[in-house]
């Protein structure tokens, strides 16, 4: 039997950053919803078995209208019913996660993704989903191409292991139970991410490359790059 493996898109967020009264994962790239991006690439990609959204209570009506707007793949019976975030992020994952573990056959493996980011690759996911057999928690990132400055009020640091620091990306991957436990284990809420929750954990950790065009849409030139990427 292969393994299975299902996604969390975490949507839930108000997009304070982006500032439009329509949040932002909600909004049009294009011709189709941001959103909906990520819906397809995990819909349509064969060894994804169900997506598990995680949308704001508030926000139901603009999900239910972005489901409709994509017609039969709003339809796939790989989506599960949407589960209600909280006011963190993490909250967020941990209800996703906690809806999942309520299935008849909760998935061994789950992959953590941010709708904010819809350009998301099949490489990209299938780059996790390799590593992901042979670790328990995966991440893409990118280097940093510029000199980075740490900036404390007045006094400036030069970081010169930039050669160790990078960006991270999601999806990020794990095995089920290790980051359902992670997260009923974690109290502190404002938890950066979920690879940080794993890593306390003392899991096998594995990065692996991004990819540029994966950009997080969180302001409006955020949008206007990726309405660039996919001219
Ligand atoms: N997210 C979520 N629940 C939250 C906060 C964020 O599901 N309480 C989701 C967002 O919808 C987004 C992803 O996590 O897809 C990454 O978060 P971010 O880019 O920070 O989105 P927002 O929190 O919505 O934006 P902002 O921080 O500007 O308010
Ligand atoms: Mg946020």
């Amino acid at each position: 039997m292969p393994t299975k493996t299902a996604v969390i898109i975490v949507a839930a967020g108000k997009g304070m950053r982006f500032g439009n009264r329509t949040p932002k994962q909600f909004l049009r790239l294009k011709d189709m919803l941001i959103l909906n991006y990520s819906l397809r690439r995990f819909i349509n990609h064969q060894a994804i078995h169900s997506v598990q959204p995680v949308i704001n209570e508030k926000h139901s009506k603009f999900y239910w209208n972005a489901l409709r707007s994509i017609g039969k793949l709003g339809k796939s019976e790989k989506i599960l019913s949407p589960t209600f975030g909280g006011d963190e992020r993490s909250l967020s994952v941990k209800s996703g996660l906690l809806a999942l573990a309520k299935l008849k056959e909760p998935p061994e493996k789950v992959l953590i993704h941010d709708a904010a980011r819809p350009l998301v690759s099949k490489e990209v996911i299938d780059r996790v989903l390799q590593s992901l057999s042979d670790f328990e928690a995966v991440f893409p990132v990118l280097p940093l191409v510029d000199a980075v400055w740490k900036v404390e009020k007045n006094k400036y640091e030069l970081m010169k292991d930039r050669n160790s620091l990078f960006r991270a990306q999601t999806p990020q991957g794990f095995n089920f139970s290790t980051i359902l436990d992670a997260h009923l284990k974690n109290t502190d809420h404002w938890a950066l991410d979920d690879i940080s929750l794993a890593t306390k954990l003392g899991v096998s950790v594995k990065h692996v490359n991004g990819c540029e065009t994966n950009l997080k849409i969180t302001t409006s030139t955020d949008l206007k790059t990726a309405e660039r990427l996919i001219e």
